[in-house]
């Protein structure tokens, strides 16, 4: 036990330093004012609004440089900058691969023009203008390997040293000879480029240069009778119809290219949307997460220094739906103890009174080293009641996952086969926690393996008690809800078992498994969706997708009967030793109610085939008799 008037012992939920995985808390946590503003600065980014924009970031304190960026963008096309800036360090990478080509190509056409042993004209233009071409390109390889270097107007005058170079090449090889093929690679690569202006001047000069060539072998001012690849007694007719073929096949390739353009900028432009989005909704996560832990930091309460029957009252330790809870002290013993408050706003509320003394009973009853030990109970001179329990050394799971993203295999089986023995030693008293989740999960520290406890059987429910406190309403907490407690079903201890399963998959993937914007959204998610596929989320074997997939079973039937049996089966599961009847439970349900899901018309369909008589399909790992 450590020293209570130690200031930051363990067990006790503090203000939590930033971790170094989540940068965005380091900048954050320090200027407190900031946070809710960056939140609106992801909103005002969301619809490019100038003027809230500026607003926002005008108390944010965020650079203006970032904030330029967003808003610059975002007025000319609904695409911030950054989507052009990445393209255009992608034009960068892919002119140099061009200036490459160009410099290999043009070095091969200057020795292959010299190659033919026909003398046709214009084998010094070609060979000049080719030269000066490579001199071009490789003096630009040289000069903007530095992408802040990059030019489009350097890069335009390249184009057009190629399209002469292609034009002058195409006139000694032949006028309707193949080689104008190099054209169309021109055209497309200046077509997808960054700069509009220099596509359509390369599309422009490429085309009607070429244009001009054929016209002049048309009407006979160029002779095609002496070019490499010579044309004897050319027809007018073929010649006009291989000018237009390739014209039109200019125009294609230009549109192509500008359509392909404009396709990778919406593209862009979608995943930015989503970018921002995931950014608001960080900065929103955590602007909650720091009043959370300001309002948990604060541990003065309404008892602290107070005296309740035999009892000294320290600081508040932690909080929970029903009430806080504190750190006492015997009187005479000294021994530490925890207090449990009912809530003030629930003292007037005869059931919840009710229900908070019935916590201790039931927590009496059962006998568990995995259950929190309530030692007495009393009612403070205002008429607060309370519970005392021994003090548990530690931190609950929710503050743990606050701090560890996630789980290793051996950590979560432990945690699985020590909350499992809790549940059965519940179970075997007819009770149900039906409350799991990790806040009511305490890891108590010992100095080797982790002890687990469970907390709070303040909703728990006995088999066949006269009547349910609760009175038919949903209890629970959405997001760690069974089905059938969503829906206000009747409710036994697989209800447990599901809740178990959710604890399991959060701690193995790291994200929750039901979420939504509101309750209405979480129920209806526990009741009819399947979680996401825990192999998406996190290095998890199949088989453990399967012990998973069968804890998590929508029907109380098909899944596992037992938390032990959970515990058993995600034990086999870790080594991939799964039995074969669960396996093959598991992928039935699985080929149905396939992971990520939206099941509630399968679900549907089920319930009606059994209606008809046939077998329901269930769990076949059930205990025996
Ligand atoms: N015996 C205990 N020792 C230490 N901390 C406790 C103890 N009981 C509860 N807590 C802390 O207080 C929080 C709320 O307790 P809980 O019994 O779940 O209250 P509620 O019924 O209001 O949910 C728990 O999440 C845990 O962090
Ligand atoms: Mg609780």
């Amino acid at each position: 036990m450590s020293d209570p008037s130690e200031p930051e012992a363990e067990g006790r939920p503090t203000h939590r330093a930033a971790l170094p995985d989540e940068p965005t808390e380091v900048d954050l946590r320090p200027k407190r004012g900031a946070e809710p503003a960056l939140a609106r600065e992801a909103e005002a980014t969301e619809t490019s609004s100038t003027q809230g924009d500026e607003a926002a970031r005008a108390g944010s304190g965020i650079t203006s440089a970032t904030g330029m960026a967003f808003t610059r963008g975002g007025a000319a096309s609904g695409v911030t900058t950054a989507s052009p800036m990445i393209l255009r360090s992608e034009e960068h990478a892919r002119a140099l691969a061009l200036f490459r080509l160009v410099i290999s190509a043009g070095l091969a056409a200057m020795v292959a023009v010299w190659l033919p042993e026909r003398v046709s004209p214009g084998r010094w233009l070609a060979t000049v203008v080719t030269g000066v071409t490579v001199t071009v390109t490789s003096w630009l390889l040289f000069e903007l390997r530095d992408p802040e270097r990059f030019d489009s107007r350097k890069l335009l005058f390249q184009g057009l040293c190629c399209v002469a170079s292609i034009l002058a090449v195409v006139f000694y090889v032949g006028i309707f000879s193949p080689t104008i093929i190099a054209m169309y690679i021109g055209i497309y690569f200046f077509g997808v480029g960054d700069s509009q202006g220099s596509g359509w001047a390369i599309f422009l000069s490429g085309a009607l240069g070429y244009l001009a060539l054929s016209v002049g072998a048309m009407t006979g001012l160029l002779r095609t009778d002496q070019a490499v690849m010579a044309l004897y007694a050319p027809e007018l007719p073929s010649m006009f119809a291989v000018t237009m073929v390739c014209q039109v096949l200019f125009v294609a390739t230009f549109w192509m290219a500008r359509r392909s353009r404009q396709a990778t900028l919406a593209a862009f432009e979608r995943l930015e949307r989503a970018t921002r989005q995931i950014k608001k909704r960080e900065a929103l996560l955590n602007e909650a997460r720091a009043e959370l832990d300001q309002e948990r930091a604060a541990k003065q309460g309404r008892f602290t220094d107070q005296q309740v029957g035999k009892y000294a009252v320290g600081e508040i330790i932690g909080r929970g739906a029903m009430g806080e809870v504190y750190r006492g002290w015997e009187q005479g013993t000294d021994r530490p103890v925890a207090i449990k408050f009912l809530s003030a706003a629930l003292t007037e509320d005869v059931s919840a009174v009710e229900r908070f003394f019935r916590e201790a009973d039931i927590a009496t009853r059962v006998e568990s080293k995995h259950i929190v030990k309530v030692l007495d109970r009393g009612v403070a001179e205002g008429g607060s009641p309370f519970l005392v329990m021994e003090l548990l050394e530690g931190a609950d799971l929710a503050q743990i996952l606050r701090e560890t993203k996630r789980f290793g295999m051996a950590e979560a089986i432990d945690l699985v086969q020590q909350v499992g023995q809790a549940l059965a030693a519940a179970d075997e008293s007819g009770i149900v926690h039906r409350d799991l989740k990790p806040q009511n999960l305490f890891r108590v520290q010992t100095a080797g393996r982790a002890l687990w406890k469970v907390l709070d059987f303040g909703v728990s429910k006995v088999k066949d008690a006269a009547k349910d406190l609760t009175q038919g309403a949903a209890v629970g907490t959405p997001s760690y809800m069974s089905p059938e407690q969503a829906r206000g079903a009747a409710v036994d201890h697989r209800a447990d078992v599901f809740a178990l399963g959710i604890v399991a998959y959060r701690v193995l993937t790291g994200k929750p498994a039901f979420t939504g914007p509101d309750s209405a959204s979480t129920l209806y998610n526990v009741a009819h969706v399947q979680p996401a596929r825990p192999s998406d989320l996190a290095k998890v074997g199949e088989d453990v997708e399967r012990a998973l997939a069968l804890a998590l079973a929508k029907e109380t039937d098909r899944r596992f009967s037992s938390s032990m049996m959970f515990a058993a089966a995600l034990t086999d599961a870790a080594k991939s030793r799964l039995d074969d009847r669960i396996r093959r439970d598991a992928d039935a349900l699985l080929e149905t109610q396939p992971w990520g899901a939206d099941v509630l018309q399968a679900l549907k369909a089920e319930n009606k085939r059994w209606r008809i008589g046939e077998a329901k399909p269930r769990n076949s790992q059930r205990p025996p008799g």
